[in-house]
């Protein structure tokens, strides 16, 4: 009798333990925490999200976003190519679902991006007049930027504007409108979406001639009497290679502008190749020595994958007063833009969940940090 009294009491225990969580979808059923749930004292965790991802396409993403992440950016649906393909055209259809998305998910939007120099449609390319190339600029950005006011969260404002040595990247920008621009932009974009957070983003910003150069461009934006309030370093780095010391520093120094710092396209290569960075039209011919791992990802390199991870998470949280976002380049392995860039058709492994959206031990190392054993090796499936 006092057996069965205690099953009893125990089953209504499980299950009503089952239903405030799957109530809130922020922890599974086996009460292990999900990343978002994990780091919400910390900083928000982020994807990219792809179009099918965006419309709710892919079943399995459909399920595992809401359920780990607490910010999203579109990898490119928001780019100037797709959101406005001709000069008095814009499609917005996409971008609307993508804010409908994080508002049914309580998922915070990152708008990317207003001015880049890459996937900008070709009549931007090719308008040849200084008067005409400003009237695309102040009406791109005002006209994007005012239409999401108060319901996107940030803006990627401007992207990858500098060189590795920290002088201007050469563009149709600092063609046509000189040095200037990027503070033009956020100015544009300051009134324009006045509740919306402003961001710099880029690529290697982590390395100490460009870090210089993305300082001096922020200083500039600051000393005009602009607002930017944070400044984003993409994070696609390498296995076995993650600048820690430089991350550090340039979160210190970044920060000591008055700014908030992000990482906004967090992956890590797993696979060979002989230049670091992002740079979308850097291209290497395919080759099978390039492509090891199509069969799989060997244990060695899984776990030293999943150590990267660690470290990086161990900084993140180290400066959690002044990170505010982290975010992946991508949901799953399937899905990351390394599969096709810079070497087409390879099968990459940079992200914490597989190709079938299970997670990978750096997904449990990621977690592990979080939860009581401090090691991801006792975390529970989440599923
Ligand atoms: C990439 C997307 O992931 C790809 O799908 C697209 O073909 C090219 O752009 N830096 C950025 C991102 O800021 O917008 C880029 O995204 C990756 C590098």
């Amino acid at each position: 009798m006092k057996i069965n009294i205690l099953i009893c009491v125990s089953a209504v225990a499980i299950s009503v333990t089952f239903i405030s969580c799957s109530s809130s979808k922020k922890i599974t059923a086996s009460g292990t925490p999900t990343l978002k749930e994990a780091y919400k004292n910390d900083f928000l965790i982020g994807s990219a999200l792809n179009s099918q991802q965006i419309e709710e396409k892919d079943s399995s993403a459909a399920r595992l976003v809401p359920e780990q992440f607490s910010a999203a950016t579109p990898e490119n649906i928001m780019k100037a190519e797709i959101i406005h393909p001709q000069w008095a055209n814009y499609n917005f259809d996409l971008a609307d679902k993508m804010i409908a998305y994080g508002k049914k998910h309580n998922i915070l939007i990152n708008g990317h991006t207003l001015i880049w120099h890459s996937q900008l449609p070709a009549y931007a390319r090719n308008i040849k007049d200084v008067d005409s190339f400003k009237t695309f600029f102040n009406n791109h950005i005002t006209t994007i930027a005012s239409r999401y006011n108060g319901k996107i969260y940030s803006w990627d404002v401007v992207n990858e504007a500098l060189n590795e040595d920290g002088t201007m990247r050469k563009s149709i920008f600092l063609d046509k409108l000189g040095d200037d621009f990027v503070t033009e932009a956020f100015r544009l974009a300051q009134k324009a979406a006045p509740d919306t957070k402003l961001y710099y983003n880029d690529y290697n910003i982590e390395q100490p001639k460009k870090r210089a150069g993305a300082i001096t461009l922020i200083k500039k934006i600051q000393a005009a009497g602009v607002r930017i309030d944070g400044v984003g370093i993409q994070g696609h780095w390498h296995l076995n290679k993650i600048p820690l010391k430089e991350i550090e520093e340039s979160i210190q120094e970044f920060s000591a502008l008055g700014i908030k710092v992000m990482f906004t396209e967090l992956d890590i290569e797993v696979l060979k190749r002989d230049f670091q960075g992002a740079d979308v039209s850097q291209r290497v011919a395919s080759n099978p020595e390039l492509n090891p791992y199509v069969n799989g990802l060997p244990d060695s390199v899984q776990q030293q994958l999943a150590n990267d991870y660690e470290s990086l998470f161990k900084l993140f949280l180290k400066y959690k007063d002044k990170v505010t976002r982290v975010t992946f380049w991508g949901v799953a392995d399937g899905n990351s833009w390394l599969n096709g860039w810079p070497v087409r058709g390879r099968t990459n492994y940079p992200l914490l969940f597989d190709r079938q959206y299970k997670p990978k031990p750096a997904y449990y190392k990621v977690i592990g940090l979080k939860t009581n054993s401090g090691s991801g090796e006792s975390a529970k499936k989440p599923f």
